[in-house]
């Protein structure tokens, strides 16, 4: 290359404000929007505050972010047929006992702003369901990651304790939402 574009080159790999190289990886493993603009239920699976913060650069900057699914019935579903569990409260409990409990919307998908919540790490989380009772509970705490996603990929494997999945009957009818993709292990 000639001096001048390898200047510019030099310039641009030093001056760039980017996030990490390995950050910039794995955002760029989750792959491209699927199908509609960007909203509350996009990226089912993904690990939310990768993007959502201010390393990541996305507005709106989260401090908690995930989805839920149902339990599946032989433990090995397909992607494709993993079924969004909308509507059960997330719960986190920081380590001054602040909590924030959290809706699980259409397609699974629940957050928290960072502006309304600044958890202190490590934090407790459990699933609840319409009347309050708790379905699933997460034994040991959340050392510092946000996203759920972060952890819990599919498949369930030594490396992952699988997707966040909720105990309790699923309705009839799928939603219509995207097919989860995760991050690579
Ligand atoms: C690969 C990066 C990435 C991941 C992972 C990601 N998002 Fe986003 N998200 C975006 C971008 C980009 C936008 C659009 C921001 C904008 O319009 O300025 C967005 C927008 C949003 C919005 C705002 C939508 C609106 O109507 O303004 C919400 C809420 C949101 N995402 C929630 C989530 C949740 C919950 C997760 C995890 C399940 C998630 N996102 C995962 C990149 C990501
Ligand atoms: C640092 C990795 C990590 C992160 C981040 C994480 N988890 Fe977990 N989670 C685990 C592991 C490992 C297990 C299995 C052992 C246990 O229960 O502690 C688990 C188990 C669970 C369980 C119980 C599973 C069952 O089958 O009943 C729930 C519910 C859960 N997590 C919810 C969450 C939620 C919600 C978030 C995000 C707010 C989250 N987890 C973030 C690692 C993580």
């Amino acid at each position: 290359m000639t001096a001048r574009l390898f200047l510019l080159v030099l310039i641009a790999l030093t001056t760039c404000s980017c996030g990490s190289p390995l950050r910039a990886d794995a955002i760029d493993s989750l792959g491209e929007e699927q199908g509609e603009l960007p909203s509350e239920f996009h990226r089912p699976g993904q690990p939310c505050v990768l993007c959502h913060s201010a390393a990541g650069g996305v507005d709106p900057i989260l401090s908690i972010g995930g989805t839920l699914f149902f339990e599946s019935t032989d433990g090995t579903e397909a992607k494709e047929a993993l079924f969004p569990a909308a509507g059960f409260a997330v719960v986190v409990i920081d380590s001054e006992g602040q909590e924030r409990q959290m809706l699980s919307n259409d397609c699974g998908n629940f957050y928290a702003l960072e502006k309304d919540f600044k958890p202190v790490y490590p934090l407790a989380t459990e699933i609840r369901n319409e009347s309050g009772a708790v379905t699933n509970k997460m034994v040991s705490r959340i050392g510092r990651s946000g996203s759920c996603g972060s952890c819990h990929l599919e498949q369930k494997s030594p490396q992952s304790p699988g997707v966040v999945r909720v105990a309790d009957a699923k309705p009839d009818d799928k939603p219509n939402c995207p097919i989860p993709r995760f991050l690579k292990p």
